[in-house]
């Protein structure tokens, strides 16, 4: 599918805007016994060598995961050490969260911000969600396992349902953010259009985390092996991770890119994805197309 009309956005942007250092780091955390090593790796890549796990970070990231009520959908262990360490290593004092669920990422992250600023009291995590229902039991609502798996202090996450990215800009200040979150809909372009929608509200420099950057890779591999997954692979996370342009950091099937110090130049590297099929009912093109298109001319003013 050609997007003809955006060629001329990513024109206006000088070359010199994307011409940064970029680097691709591979940081896995295989097991809870890796996560000094997982850490250590991440400390490096983040530019913090000298920065530890907390005194009994792991262990309360571990109590946390054992209290998780349905994993479904949800991160996978490596996917949360991974997360955590990142959460440790940024210290961020806040965090947008996009794709809520269960609640489970949620209050992970919120977890992770406490342990570094014990004596912050204001939320620290807003998380939002296209559907006020949680997917994996309609009679609950997205967020629902948050009080149960941060008793302490359940107050640390705001959830906002029903809402989608475009929603991003009521909940934090332009160049506000150090770090943001995003694990909802996988269908490209829907992932572009998330990271297009935050990335005012991210400073440059920031980073954002993307769920799922293997999924459909994951699902193809299974169906090639003769063992198929009883859901489809897609590929939005996943292309737009292969496709980031700027430093970004592998952690498996969860990744961090950073944002340029230009916003704008995220422009220049568009073009292919917005050329690559969107996973989308057709119906959606259309929308999709001019939703990005909004949402690029707002990144690059
Ligand atoms: C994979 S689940 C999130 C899981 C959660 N982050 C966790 O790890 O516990 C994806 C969520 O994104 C939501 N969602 C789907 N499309 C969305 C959109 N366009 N914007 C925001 N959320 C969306 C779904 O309702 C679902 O709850």
């Amino acid at each position: 599918m050609k997007i003809g009309s955006f060629g001329y956005l990513w024109r206006l942007i000088p070359r010199s805007a994307s011409k940064e250092f970029k680097d691709k780091v591979l940081c896995e955390f295989q097991s809870y016994q890796a996560y000094e090593t997982g850490y250590r790796c991440l400390a490096s890549a983040l530019g913090r060598p000298d920065k530890n796990p907390g005194q009994g970070e792991l262990e309360r990231i571990r109590r946390l995961i054992d209290r998780r009520g349905n994993p479904a959908g949800s991160l996978s262990i490596p996917d949360c050490l991974f997360a955590a360490a990142f959460v440790s290593i940024t210290r961020p004092h806040r965090m947008v969260e996009i794709g809520t669920g269960s609640g489970f990422s949620s209050a992970l992250l919120a977890c992770a911000i406490h342990l570094q600023r014990p004596d912050a009291r204001a939320p620290c995590v807003d998380t939002l969600d296209a559907h006020a229902e949680y997917f994996g039991e309609s009679n609950l609502p997205v967020g629902f396992d948050i009080s149960n798996l941060i008793p302490e202090f359940p107050g640390s996450v705001r959830v906002h349902a029903p809402r989608e990215s475009d929603f991003v800009g009521t909940l934090a200040a332009k160049d506000e953010l150090e770090l943001a979150f995003i694990d909802g809909n996988h269908q490209h372009p829907l992932p572009l259009l998330d990271v297009l929608r935050i990335a005012p509200y991210v400073k440059g420099g920031g980073w954002v985390l993307l769920h799922d950057i293997r999924f459909g890779t994951i699902v193809e591999t299974a169906r090639k092996k003769g063992v198929p997954l009883p859901y489809e692979g897609l590929f939005g996370a996943e292309w737009l991770f292969d496709e980031w342009a700027w430093n970004k950091i592998d952690g498996g099937n969860i990744g961090a890119i950073q944002l340029p110090t230009k916003k704008k130049a995220i422009l220049r590297s568009m073009g292919t994805l917005m050329n690559s099929p969107f996973e989308v009912c057709k119906e959606s093109y259309r929308r999709l197309r001019d939703e990005v298109r909004e949402a690029a001319r707002f990144c690059a003013r």
